[in-house]
């Protein structure tokens, strides 16, 4: 079966004297979320990611301004724009994943299955090559 690269995750959007987004378990995200982090005041321009993760799947967000996410399975590459925060993205594990284009009004919220953990990166790009092309 070939799994889809990108994958979109549409929260709802509640108009409340401003806006209101809510993501919750299992409704819009198909993990138990074990952890939440958010990159605010990005360095203009600098890329961010440029690993994959072993076993995390999370979910990404740009609250504010924009971000280009690169995705690569190891066999596709996918580009796609987030600039709206009731439209995020999954990052499954096994794909590589680049955060481009940001400046330092960016916000980015991240749910994620897992605790964090450094062994769960795969920070080289050959072996993520051979991991993802062995297991996918
Ligand atoms: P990293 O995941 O490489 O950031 P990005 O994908 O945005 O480029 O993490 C940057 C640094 O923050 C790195 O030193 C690891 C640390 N970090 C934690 O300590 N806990 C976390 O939950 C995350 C995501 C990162």
């Amino acid at each position: 079966m070939v799994k889809k690269l990108v994958k979109f995750v549409k929260v709802p959007k509640i108009k409340d004297d401003g806006f209101l987004c809510f993501a919750q378990n299992p409704d819009q995200i198909p993990f138990e979320i074990k952890r939440v982090y958010y990159i605010t005041s990005p360095v203009a321009g600098l890329p961010r990611g440029k690993h994959a993760h072993k076993k995390t799947r999370q979910v990404l967000f740009c609250l504010k301004g924009k971000v280009r996410m690169v995705l690569n399975n190891g066999r596709k590459k996918s580009e796609i724009v987030l600039s709206s925060p009731e439209k995020g993205i999954m990052i499954e594990p096994k794909t590589w994943h680049e955060m481009l284009d940001m400046n330092e009004n960016t916000v980015l919220l991240v749910l994620a299955s897992k605790r964090y953990d450094p062994k769960d990166y795969i920070r080289n790009y050959d072996e993520f090559l051979r991991i993802a092309r062995t297991h996918t």
